[in-house]
């Protein structure tokens, strides 16, 4: 059975390629000898499906590369995913979810290194002259000498579509009537000093690059694994945000759009953090736990009934959970949970994640007999302090240890966090705690102006003093003690 033909048998009744245009890209495909394919909007993805069946033949290690909204994602899975899994496609695909645009990620992947480059891109997303005609920009930069463009829906127009109907009549004609794809074919494509031929079969447009290519296979490797990558990270992040209710979707369109906290269970400063969280990850949340936390682990310390405050996305949580301790983590975005929740599911640890703000730990109604404290507490104001200290000497149990690392003054610069000198520690812990030891270690971080991606750090270990008796009965044994 051909690729076509396997694919239209799982794909259906579904509309967005016919089975004749998959025989046209599928041939083109041949032709070119195409091996890095990108896809500009995938939608349910049929024309997804078609291309990874074409890039799947006998020995080839053709890929493909796709774009399209997260909105793909309702309910936290696309539907390009469930049929690219029925048909074993799954590895042929990488997939990127994106808030705005697929423009949004042409720009990085133009900014990435190595730079991916494709020898076929298809293009059928917005149609649009302003969409289009940027992607047009962005990708022929990202196209290998003598690859393809492939336009769909050359005639489409916002008088003719459905989708449309209803909102366009209130668009300026000019907007309205044009084929806008022809339109960036037209003005943009055919007269392109890089182009060498752009021609129409009436449906589809193509504009062939000058040139011969050049496949430099194995930068082209490392730039499929690096993209593989971010789109792993951007999927977990869309699923996490979406469950955490941080985006919507404006009427009738398919972008997401941010949503205000509402009063009800938002807390102070969650949004500030939210928004660190949303898209790309934020420099300290580097998909890992942090090496002196991992070597406390392998230690058998991280073990009991433990809270990790300010747990961020969760790893150190979860490498907690992962060495045997009844692990809680606890944030007060939202979306750092959510994100931590997805982590732990797919890694299949039983640790919980809850929202709720480090300045009232009393709201958990549980205590521990270890705490975890990476980054969090410099990253509070310092009339913050007093109340997250007092907090959290109710819920460590007397005898129990915090584990806290934040950068050292020994790092220079001041980019990103605050750093703590190992007097303010000592000064921050005098009372109601034992500062047992300090030691320097490395933090590691994402932060463009750290480039070894590492900083001097401390880890502290600071133990809750033992309750105090009450006082008649302290004079009591005393007393006892002397008259031996
Ligand atoms: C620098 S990050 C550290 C994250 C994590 N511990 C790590 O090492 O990757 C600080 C974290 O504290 C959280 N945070 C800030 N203020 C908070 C508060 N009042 N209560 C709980 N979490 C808070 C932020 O959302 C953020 O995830």
């Amino acid at each position: 059975m051909g690729s076509v033909e396997r694919v239209s048998e799982i794909v259906g009744e579904r509309p967005f390629m016919s089975v004749e245009r998959a025989h046209v890209i599928t041939r083109l495909i041949h032709a070119l000898g195409a091996r890095d394919v990108l896809e500009l909007g995938f939608y349910e993805g049929v024309s997804t499906c078609y291309i990874a069946a074409a890039l799947d033949a006998d020995g080839s290690d053709g890929h493909l590369t796709s774009i399209d909204l997260a909105s793909r994602l309702r309910d936290g899975r696309a539907s390009v995913e469930d049929l690219l899994g029925k048909l074993g496609l799954l590895d042929r695909v990488t997939i990127f979810y994106e808030y705005s645009s697929y423009n949004w990620r042409l720009g990085r992947l133009l900014a990435r290194e190595p730079r991916p480059e494709f020898d076929l891109v298809y293009i059928d997303g917005a149609h649009t002259w302003d969409t289009d005609g940027f992607a047009f920009l962005l990708v022929e930069q990202l196209l290998a000498p003598g690859g393809v463009i492939v336009f769909s829906d050359l005639q489409w127009s916002f008088a003719k579509s459905r989708w449309a109907s209803g909102w366009s009549e209130l668009m300026p004609a000019e907007q309205r009537e044009p084929a806008q794809v022809r339109l960036v074919c037209d003005v943009l494509v055919a007269p392109h000093p890089r182009i060498a031929r752009c021609w129409d079969d009436g449906q589809w447009a193509y504009a062939r690059k000058i040139g011969t290519p050049d496949r430099a296979l194995d930068r082209r490797d490392a730039a499929r694994e690096a993209l593989r990558g971010d789109a792993e990270e951007l999927r977990r992040r869309a699923v996490a945000e979406l469950a955490a209710g941080r985006w919507s979707y404006g009427s009738g369109a398919t972008k997401l759009y941010p949503v205000p906290p509402s009063a009800e269970g938002a807390r102070p400063g969650a949004a500030r953090w939210d928004a660190r969280y949303v898209g790309e990850a934020p420099p300290w949340d580097i998909g890992a736990p942090q090496p002196a936390l991992v070597e406390l682990a392998e230690l058998g310390q991280l073990a009991g009934k433990l809270i990790d405050v300010g747990c961020g996305s969760g790893e150190h949580t979860i490498l907690a959970a992962q060495h045997g301790a009844d692990a809680i983590g606890v944030d007060i975005s939202p979306v750092a949970v959510a994100i931590a929740r997805t982590k732990a599911a797919e890694r299949s640890v039983s640790s919980r994640f809850v929202v709720n703000s480090a300045l009232s730990l009393d709201e958990l109604g549980e205590t521990f007999n270890v705490a975890i404290d990476s980054g969090f507490f410099p990253s509070l104001d310092e009339n913050e302090h007093e109340r997250y200290l007092a907090g959290l000497a109710r819920v460590v149990d007397p005898g129990g240890v915090l584990y806290l690392t934040c950068l050292s003054d020994k790092e220079p610069g001041d980019w990103g966090p605050r750093r703590l000198s190992r007097e303010q520690i000592e000064a921050a812990f005098a009372n109601g705690w034992s500062v047992e030891d300090i030691v320097p270690c490395k933090r590691r971080t994402n932060h463009p102006e750290a480039p070894t991606g590492e900083a001097e750090a401390w880890l502290a270990t600071i133990r809750r003093a033992q309750a105090v008796a009450p006082r008649g009965r302290k004079r009591a044994s005393a007393r006892t003690s002397r008259s031996r």
